[in-house]
């Protein structure tokens, strides 16, 4: 057992740029890391034997690391210093986010993976740090695909297929994007339901829709490699509209794809799960319209930009 917890950590949340939902089915996504998505800091306790805290400033959130405790984050958080042989007790363990949680935006892929690093420290291999945070994962969400914890790991943008390595996607030019939580709840496993069921009942019309989900994403990579944010941001109109087909959008998103549309956006689709959680735009040269209209009806965007 390691003795000592590094001092900092960080790791990355995500947006999923293309392929959500289609990717539980076999085929790709491409997925963007959102950089400092949570930090960590790790102080010693006088006592060395007494229960470790975890506390997360933006999230409310303040949890003694027991074993008795039933909040899925101190588990979770057990789970992943455990699985690193990291210490138990004595800890101190305090950070902040600029994820709202339960968002689709990976927050829990953040934190576990901070708490990996914390253990391993920053040297630590990705893969090392994405198993153990996909064990404490497993206890927020069951079988996850494992795009959180790699996007949170390696952070830049992604190709991703469920149990391969992901690779890096490169760009020929900065990448902006604009994620806007449009503040309705839902839960991933539901939405993941709505599309295995259409796929159940309409096969014929629902699998050609995943396929196309699918294909968009080494179309939208060949835009990206010719620097063409004009093709990425149809290609992104054309999967908002097929997610809508699987019955994953939702009025509120729709509307927003709308504003964001109205205002300069090359493309706008919903990102993750869909029914609530977020939507993605791609802005034009000039993103302050974006930005300044979604910030005028009470939203809180994050423009995030992306570097070759
Ligand atoms: O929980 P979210 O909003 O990040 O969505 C998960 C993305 C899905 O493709 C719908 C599910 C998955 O496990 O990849």
């Amino acid at each position: 057992m390691t003795l000592a917890l590094h001092p900092h950590a960080e790791a990355c949340g995500k947006t999923i740029v293309l392929g959500e939902h289609a990717v539980v089915h076999g085929t790709p996504a491409l997925a963007a890391g959102l950089p400092r998505g949570v930090t960590l800091r790790a102080r010693p306790l006088a006592d060395p034997r007494q229960p470790s805290t975890l506390a997360i400033a933006a999230w409310d959130l303040c949890v003694p690391l027991t074993v008795e405790s039933e909040h899925p984050v101190a588990q979770a958080a057990l789970e992943v210093l455990g699985h690193c042989d990291g210490p138990l007790t004595g800890w101190a363990i305090e950070g902040d986010s600029t994820l709202p949680a339960g968002a689709g935006l990976g927050s829990s892929a953040a934190l576990t993976v901070a708490l990996a690093r914390l253990a391993l420290g920053p040297e630590a291999e990705a893969e090392s740090v994405v198993e153990a945070s996909l064990a404490g994962e497993r206890i927020f969400h069951g079988e996850p695909s494992g795009i959180d914890s790699q996007v949170a790991a390696r952070g830049g943008l992604l190709r991703f297929v469920r149990g391969h390595a992901p690779t890096p996607v490169p760009l020929s030019v900065p990448l902006r994007l604009l994620v806007v939580p449009s503040g309705v709840q839902r839960r991933t496993a539901d939405q993941v339901a709505r599309v295995r069921s259409r796929l159940d009942r309409l096969p014929g019309l629902a699998r050609p829709l995943i396929d196309v989900l699918g294909r968009a994403v080494d179309e939208g990579i060949a835009a990206l490699a010719a620097g063409d944010h004009g093709v990425l941001g149809e290609i992104m109109q054309v999967c908002h509209g097929v997610l809508a087909g699987l019955g994953v959008s939702a009025p509120a998103l729709d509307a927003m794809c709308s504003t964001a549309l109205r205002h300069g956006a090359l493309g706008a689709k919903l990102t993750g799960a869909g029914g609530g959680g977020c939507i993605l735009a791609l802005p034009g040269p000039d993103p302050a319209p974006l930005v300044d209209a979604f910030v005028a009806q009470g939203y809180a965007p994050l423009l995030v930009e992306l570097t070759p």
